[in-house]
This record gives structure tokens, sequence and C-alpha cells, in this order.
């Protein structure tokens, strides 16, 4: 086991009716003048937001929002949104809603904390971020993990450039999640978040460090339990028991817990993250689009492990290591396809890309050669322009 350090300092409230904690929880939190920020409008419908404002209200909390945040959310209202912040004097900032809502909210609590700074500046890695204001959390969509994680992904859109940023100021103080909050969500969204949980997970499992056995068999008891889960919820949407484990699953795939003492690879979220931000495709379909060309590409870098993740996860064992690693890669793709989720470019919906598209995806990807991306086989252009080249049919 590698050497790690382990911070998850997000206090988790879960179960039925948890929204209802919210004002307490920013009130522990320190917070005394709120702004709450949402997407594109889900949480009006569902009536959440009003509940939530009306609580704050009655609870005696300042409070502003922004909404409008869209999914692989934009640089340009994070920007907005450190204005309103400072504006308002915001001392706390709150997210109702999924993962671009919770990262911008974050973006917006590094700039209002930081006003002589872009915020841009933190996610191009030129400044430092030392500071930033509390952040909470109310989660609407199990997914992206970003309500414990380190990390907030967002897009320059003059530039489609989506980039991610790791710091432990990107923890948010709380996490209120109540599984009933994902009765309405869209079928795709709820694939998407099913793909997305098991790539946070599978991005660190795909390991070259050996002997982890804690860490791998966290790993594959989340994978098992996602996919049941996942095949239960989309037969039956309102199954509070499947959603329960799925959005709880979600939070333990991405707060760092299931790569503790590995090498993480992370190389297919890196792949995914140049198709968003050139097609502005969902964060989950991108995964599902590349990863079987990822572990086409990749597995001979340690097929073992692959025939590992083939019998603890799947179930699956044939004569020899080359089969039983390439027909857990099938069984994984066969199961996003299943979710209805894109396996290939044309199911992704960009269509059949040109060689120049595919070699400016694989540029970008490396940034112009500056650097590898992953760790299980570290990937260079030639690389991820063959990875890209598979999923392009
Ligand atoms: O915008 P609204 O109207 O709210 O609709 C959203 C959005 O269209 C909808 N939705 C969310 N909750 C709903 C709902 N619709 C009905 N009922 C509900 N309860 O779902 C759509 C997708 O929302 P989004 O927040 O984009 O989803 P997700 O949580 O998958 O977040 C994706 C973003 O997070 C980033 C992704 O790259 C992408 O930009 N990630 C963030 C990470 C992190 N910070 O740790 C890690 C991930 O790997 C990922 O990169
Ligand atoms: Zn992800």
């Amino acid at each position: 086991m590698k050497d790690f350090n382990f911070y998850s300092p997000t206090e988790v409230i879960f179960g039925k009716d948890s929204e209802l904690k919210t004002v307490d929880e920013i009130k522990k939190h320190g917070g005394s003048r709120v702004l709450i920020v949402y997407g594109g409008g889900s949480v009006v419908k569902s009536g959440l937001l009003l509940k939530i404002e009306n609580s704050l209200r009655e609870g005696g909390l300042l409070f502003t929002s922004i909404g409008g945040v869209c999914p692989n959310p934009r640089l340009s209202l994070a920007r907005k949104g450190v204005d309103a912040a400072k504006e308002f004097k915001a001392d706390f900032i709150l997210a109702v809603g999924g993962g671009s809502v919770i990262d911008t909210a974050k973006a917006i609590a590094h700039g209002a904390a930081n006003p002589e700074t872009d915020i841009w500046s933190f996610w191009m890695k030129e400044v430092a971020l030392v500071k930033s204001m509390p952040v909470g959390v109310v989660l609407t969509i199990a997914a992206a993990g970003s309500e414990t994680s380190d990390s907030a992904v967002l897009t320059d859109e003059v530039t489609s450039s989506k980039r991610g940023l790791n710091s432990d100021f990107n923890r948010p103080r709380f996490a209120i999640m109540n599984p009933k909050l994902l009765y309405t969500l869209p079928s795709f969204q709820l694939s998407c978040g099913i793909v997305d949980i098991m790539m946070h997970t599978m991005d660190r499992y795909f390991t070259l460090t050996e002997g982890n056995e804690i860490t791998d068999e966290i790993a594959e008891s989340l994978l098992r339990v996602v996919i049941k889960n996942g095949k239960i919820a989309m037969e039956d949407p309102h199954c509070y028991h499947a959603l329960s484990e799925i959005m709880w699953c979600g939070s333990i795939s991405h707060n760092g817990l299931t790569g503790l003492g590995a090498a993480t690879d992370f190389a297919p979220h890196q792949l995914g993250h140049e198709l968003s931000g050139k097609f502005d495709v969902a964060h989950g379909a991108s995964l599902s689009a590349i990863w079987g060309s990822w572990a086409q590409h990749c597995y001979q870098a340690k097929p073992e492990r692959f025939t590992r993740f083939a019998k603890q996860v799947w179930g699956i064992e044939k004569s020899s290591t080359q089969e039983t690693a390439r027909a857990a890669i099938d069984a994984t793709v066969e199961f996003f396809a299943a979710l209805g989720m894109p396996t290939c470019f044309t199911e992704l919906g960009i269509g059949v890309q040109s060689e120049e598209i595919l070699g400016e995806l694989a540029d970008r990807c490396v940034f112009y050669g500056k650097r590898k991306v992953g760790s299980f086989k570290k990937l260079d252009r030639e690389d991820t322009y063959q990875i890209y080249k598979l999923a392009n049919r």
C-alpha cells in the first residue's frame, strides 16, 4: 500500500426529508448570508427551491439566488456568481442540484474569497488556491460525487476547454442527501449517474499498485452494489432502497476512499472531458462512449487486473487470462448499453469524426504534448489518438 492522506470532512445528512435540516446545517457551519446556486429549472419545477428558500426565510437567514447552471457548467456563469456573491456579501454558498451546480458553487466560493484573482487562474494552475468560502450541498442527482469530492470541473466555453481543479478547499462542509429527490430524474440522467459512479471507482481500480486489499475490496463491492441497484432503479425509478444505495455509492465512489494507497488512473475521465468540452455531451455519456476503447487499448498493460475485475465484479471466469479479461470488457460495455448509454461516437450523437478532429481531441487531451494521461498505461498523443479512433464508429 502506498502512503496516503485521507481528508474527507464533509458532514453527510442522509435520508427522507433531510433537506429540512438545511438551515441548521448552514448555521452550524457559520453561514448567515447565503448565495443559493441552482441549475436549469428542475428544482424550481419540483418545488425544492421554494421549500429551501422558505425555510431559510423562517430560519432568519438572508439569501439571494443565482440559477441557470447548465451541464458542463460554464466559466462565464461562475464568474457572474462571484460578482453576485461579492455584491451580496455572501458568507456561505449553497448548491441545490447536481455536479454542475455544486462545481459552480465551489468556483463561486473560491472567487468570492479571492476577489483579486480571476477564478480560471485556479483551474489553469497559474495561481494556487489557499483560501475559500464554505459550501453546502442539497444533492438532487447521484452521479458526479462532487458533494464529497475534492474536485470541481468547469468549462471555458470560449476555448471549449473542460478542466478540473483538485483541492481540499473543494470539499463541501455538508451534503444533504434525500434519495426521494432523485424520483424526478430523467432515466438518461439516472443512467449517466450510474456510469459515472462506476467510472470513479474503475478509474481508481485499474492501477498497477499491487496488494491493496481493503481498497480493492471496497471498490469491488461498490461496483457490485451499484450494478445490482442500477438494474433495479432502471426498472423501478421510485425504488427508495435502490436509489439510496446508488446515492451513497456516488459519494463513496469519489470521496477518495476507493483509491487509497494506489496510483490512480483517470485516463477515461480525461478522454471524456475533451469530448464534453468540444461537443457538450453529458459527462456520463462521454465516459461510457470511450471506456470500452480505452480498455481495449490498455488492458494488456496488466491483464490480470482485468481478470480480477471479471471474477470479483462480474462473476466471469474463462479458460485463459486473455479471454477472461476481454469478457469483462464486453460485460461492462454491454451493461452500459443496457442502461441505454452510448458505447461509441455515433451512439454518443456526435457522428463519425474526421481524422483532423480525432487529432485535435488527442492533442488537447495530452495538452499538446505537455503531459501524459493516466497511470495504468501512460497515454501519449498516439495512444489517445488510437483510443479516439477505436471509439469513432
Ligand atoms: O439543471 P437542472 O434543471 O437542475 O437539470 C439537471 C441537468 O439537466 C438534471 N437534474 C439534476 N437533478 C435532477 C434533475 N432533473 C430532474 N430531477 C432531479 N432531481 O440533470 C441534468 C444533469 O445535471 P448535472 O448537475 O450536470 O449532473 P451531474 O451530477 O452528472 O454533474 C455533471 C458535471 O459534474 C462534473 C462533470 O464533468 C459534469 O460537468 N464532474 C464533477 C466531479 C466533481 N466535482 O468531483 C467529478 C466528476 O467526474 C465529473 O467530472
Ligand atoms: Zn466523473
